[in-house]
């Protein structure tokens, strides 16, 4: 139901309500929602009430009313002290969070926030997202008694499906009816209406949904509080804790395969060369990130030998105590030599250098700038770090510079990739760096896929740069073109003490094997050595995008199109499971890659080339490619 008025000549809601009843129920339900609308106690008198019914299309999911408490505050500043600390619980920006509370004009819908970044995720922030589709499982007369508003009991049943939802940690709210001075906190299973949000009169306020975007991207979430059609019963003993652990895991991996996003990886027989062998046959790979064919060089399979003979399998603990063997020390010194920076802290993965890095240089008290398309263990540090992070647009140096002109932190650090992991383009750094340094922010920059790929010998995007214009941070990963695995944090001497003193993703956790460091550091000496297999992957980067841009299957190649990666559109995660299932019967293995990696609906087909491919290779992978894609397309429902 929808009544409208006017107020000095403009339209004016007036009251709006809806429930889901059985069939038996309709008659008093809109006579009930009717005398709602012409309620005399109205400031504006309704003119139009507009009723409508809609019969629902799936069964309706029943769960019971959250257990309510009471929090007191003497006045509204306790009350807002009170949403602040229930907030910086979640959010780097408390206070920006408080304002969509406080604040009017207001939006109908909530803000839907994500937990950690504080960032705004709903598709749409001025209308926010609509919690609709539940009805009242509580009253013995559901219809009849919708014909007052009850403000409490209305707040508990939407709350309770706001609580259930997929994803959702918290809700917090303020009433924007002008004399309805008491708001809520619901968290943890238990709604708490708190008194005194505002002062009698004030017609602002507002609807915040605390979102973890890694249990439900934020699309699922919307779909389930605007479409998913919910029951709420009476309080039950089993409803102080609203879900078991077995139904929240198994809801969420349901949700999860439902919309098309269950991975099943192949397992592999041979190294992952072109020419691999897996359990389900051969396959020509063009996924790999073995880049340079490094992880069968024979001068870095010696390395491993020899130094599992010498030195056994295992660290047998953190850097810190037994970790540390002249093989991570060399491992370290090489890499640092090549990249051209005082030091190199290696740790066992990318993903551990990134977090270990940000999360020690970030905190509360910095502004993390960074690229919306950044690896997760890029957005994970951040989230550590409970930095206050502000996400720019992809390869956007005009947004970065604009961040950075608002920063109101004592610090400030830029992130940013050097090669895209999706996307296989390149950063401008040195122009990155200059507009990063000229606000006296720290530039960091995460070149995993850039290292061994791109710079005229292979030493990444810093290659060739001077020392003012490269980043602060250059993160490297040993685990892409040096065909090993592990991270690197290449920075000056002072930060490089730092990390290995107090950085926790160093400290706490063993140090990787001396085999791997070994393997590592023979890699690099390798590589600096001889840049044959850097020129043949350019050169293989350069063929493959000029045939798939011929094919009119990627865009034509700009000057920053030099990564070793080549991303094609394919849209819907489905359709892209069918690309890569089809290509896969012809014995070629390109990966579909999916949300949470890209966005949802703009899954990609992500093609690695390396060093070992040929151009027969190539060409095979071109001409599949134009036919499995023109069916996927013809086939494609309309
Ligand atoms: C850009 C980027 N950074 C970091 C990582 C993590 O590196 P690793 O696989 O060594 O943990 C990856 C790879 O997955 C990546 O693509």
């Amino acid at each position: 139901m929808r009544a409208t008025g006017t107020l000095d000549d403009a339209p004016y809601h007036v009251s709006g309500a809806e429930s889901l009843v059985a069939p038996g129920m309709i008659e008093q339900t809109v006579a009930g929602l009717t005398r709602r609308a012409l309620a005399p106690s109205h400031t504006v008198e309704a003119q139009q009430v507009r009723l409508s019914l809609d019969q629902l299309d799936v069964e309706p999911t029943v769960i019971p009313t959250l257990p309510t408490e009471l929090k007191e505050c003497p006045d509204v500043i306790a009350a807002h002290q009170h949403f602040v600390d229930v907030l910086s619980h979640f959010v780097p920006n408390p206070a920006e969070a408080l304002r969509i509370l406080t604040e009017g004009p207001t939006m109908r819908g909530a803000a839907m926030i994500e937990v950690g970044t504080g960032r705004r995720v709903e598709a749409d922030t001025l209308r926010g997202v609509r919690v609709t589709r539940f009805g009242d499982l509580t009253e013995s007369a559901p219809g009849a008694s919708l014909a007052h508003k009850k403000h409490h009991h209305e707040a508990v049943l939407l709350a309770s499906k706001v609580a259930a939802a997929p994803g959702v940690l918290a809700e917090l709210c303020i009433s924007d009816d002008p004399h309805y001075t008491r708001g809520y906190v619901c968290i943890d299973g238990v709604y708490t209406t708190v008194t005194n949000v505002k002062t009698d009169g004030d017609p602002n306020g507002g609807r915040i949904i605390l979102v973890d975007t890694a249990r439900a991207d934020a699309t699922m979430t919307t779909e389930w509080l605007e479409n998913h059609p919910v029951l709420i019963g009476p309080t039950t003993a089993s409803s102080q804790r609203t879900t078991s652990w077995q139904d929240d895991i198994c809801s969420r991996l349901n949700a999860w395969r439902t919309a098309g996003l269950d991975r099943s990886p192949r397992t592999f027989c041979s190294p992952q060369s072109p020419n691999a062998l897996t359990t389900d046959g051969p396959a020509l790979l063009f996924s790999s990130s073995d880049y340079l064919g490094m992880s069968t060089e024979p001068q870095v399979q010696q390395a491993m030998i020899t130094a599992v003979r010498r030195l056994g399998c295992s660290s047998g603990g953190s850097r810190l105590t037994t970790g540390t063997s002249l093989a991570h020390q060399r491992a370290e010194h090489e890499t640092a030599a090549w990249l051209g920076y005082p030091q190199a802290v290696f740790m066992a993965s990318g993903y551990q250098a990134n977090i270990a890095t940000i999360q020690l240089l970030a905190g509360p008290d910095v502004t993390v700038i960074s690229d919306a398309d950044n690896h997760a263990s890029l957005i994970d540090g951040c989230r550590l770090a409970r930095a206050r992070t502000v996400v720019v647009p992809h390869a956007d140096l005009d947004a970065i510079e604009a961040a950075l002109e608002r920063v109101t932190t004592n610090r400030a650090l830029v992130l940013a990739e050097g090669v895209y992991s999706m996307g296989g383009d390149v950063t401008p750094v040195a122009k990155l760096v200059e507009i990063t340094h000229h606000h006296g922010a720290l530039a960091v920059v995460d070149d995993a896929h850039g290292i061994g790929t791109v710079g005229p010998t292979g030493r990444g995007v810093t290659e060739g740069l001077p020392a003012s214009q490269r980043p602060d941070v250059l993160l490297a990963t040993a685990s892409k073109a040096l065909g090993v695995e592990g991270g690197f944090a290449c920075v000056d001497e002072t930060l490089a003490d730092l990390i290995r003193n107090c950085a926790r993703g160093y400290a706490f956790s063993s140090a990787s094997s001396p085999v791997v460091a070994a393997a590592v550091a023979a890699s690099v000496q390798y590589l600096r050595a001889d840049t044959n297999r850097v020129r043949r992957l350019q050169a293989n980067v350069t063929q493959a995008r000029r045939l798939l841009a011929e094919a009119g299957l990627i865009p034509p190649p700009t000057a920053n199109d030099l990564g070793p990666i080549i991303r094609v559109p394919v849209g819907p995660e489905s359709r892209a499971v069918a690309v890569q299932d089809e290509l896969a019967r012809r014995g070629l293995m390109v990966g579909a890659i999916r949300y949470p990696a890209v966005g949802r609906g703009d899954a990609i087909l992500r093609i690695c080339l390396t060093a070992h491919h040929t151009d027969e290779h190539i060409q095979f992978l071109v001409a599949s490619l134009c036919d499995v894609l023109d069916a996927a397309l013809t086939d494609a429902p309309r």
